[in-house]
């Protein structure tokens, strides 16, 4: 029998990278994997090609070229790069072209990797959470939540709600910080309550899982590896880098003030899951990540495995 293909968007990236992985990974399953990425010649896509993927070259902008890069996939998974330009309306407009590109294609199952729109729970109103861009309370999950409407009108789709990614502390400045006594810290505005987090090579993983489940078609489900206090991440992390990891648990006002790109948008985001804490874990079950992939990881094994990665300066 052929095999069904998945067209990958962002394969050359965290999320779609683990599900090409995880396809390739499953000779037997019954699936093929389509990575797309706007540079075939570049080395991550030419590794992905010599391990077994078709490796076909689209922009998310260009309709016409996601349109091709769809054509004959039974699945589609579509991710945005919010981090790369920081505008909603971007995220929102690529959102709506995989859409119907994925819609003209025929797809039979599309993946929407996204997020929660907070403003359903804070209304912009409520200034508990400041107002961020005129419109948005988390711009970076408002608009993922927004665009779930795309999908649903247009394609048979499982929106697939994600969860932070551990390798954040390599590869986002989230690692611990020496203090001025040399003590590292881990910092996070979230008080005593919990993050879920996730091995960002696990949500492919889980992705796959979601492909072999057609009943999951018109569904939103989320994902997570654990759920875990910023102390518990601290403890943790202390015990695989060998010396002591204290939780510095900052006020989200002062996180917001941080002055990175993104401070005030990851500020209410750490503030929304602090308040919504048994809404956000609980729209991201343990047991039902792990039956999608039996593989996921828990913050330890994570460790175990990249701690040596993670940046101390
Ligand atoms: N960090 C977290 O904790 C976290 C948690 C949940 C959700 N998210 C969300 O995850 C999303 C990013 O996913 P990711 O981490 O998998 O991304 P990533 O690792 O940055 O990779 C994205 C890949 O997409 C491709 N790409 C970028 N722009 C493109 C375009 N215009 N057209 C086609 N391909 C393009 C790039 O590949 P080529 O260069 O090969 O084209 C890149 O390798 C963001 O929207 C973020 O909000 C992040």
């Amino acid at each position: 029998m052929s095999k069904k293909t998945i067209a990958v968007v962002g394969a050359t990236g965290a999320q779609g990278g683990g599900l090409v992985r995880a396809i390739l990974a499953d000779p037997s399953g019954g699936y093929a994997a389509r990575a797309v990425t706007r540079d075939p010649a570049s080395d991550k896509a030419k590794a992905l090609a010599q391990q077994g993927a078709e490796v076909v070259a689209a922009n998310v902008d260009d309709k016409a070229a996601m349109r091709r890069a769809f054509d004959g996939a039974h699945g589609a998974f579509c991710v945005t790069f919010f981090w790369d330009h920081f505008s909603p309306e971007k995220e929102q407009a690529e959102a709506r072209a995989m859409a119907e590109a994925a819609k003209d294609a025929g797809v039979k199952h599309v993946i929407w990797s996204t997020l929660e729109d907070t403003r359903q729970r804070v209304p912009l109103s409520d200034d508990r959470l400041p107002t961020l861009m005129g419109k948005y309370k988390v711009p970076h999950f408002d608009s993922k939540g927004e665009a779930d409407a795309f999908f649903r009108e247009l394609t048979p789709a499982t929106c697939l709600r994600t969860s932070f990614y551990w390798d954040n502390l390599i590869h986002f400045g989230m690692g611990p910080k020496p203090g001025p006594d040399g003590t590292l810290a881990f910092t996070m505005p979230m008080a005593d309550k919990k993050l879920p987090g996730i091995a960002a090579e696990d949500i492919g993983r889980c992705a796959y899982g979601v492909f072999k489940r057609a009943d999951l078609i018109g569904k939103t489900v989320g994902i997570a590896g654990e759920h875990l206090t910023g102390a518990q991440m601290a403890a943790a992390l202390g015990k695989a880098l060998g010396k002591p990891v204290v939780y510095n648990a900052v006020p989200p006002e002062a996180f917001r003030k941080f002055g990175f790109p993104g401070a005030e948008d990851l500020g209410n985001m750490f503030q929304y899951k602090a308040m919504f804490e048994t809404e956000y874990c609980g729209a991201r079950d343990l047991a039902f990540s792990r039956s999608l992939n039996p593989q996921l990881q828990t913050f330890t094994q994570w460790l175990e495995a990249n701690a040596k990665r993670i940046p101390l300066g």
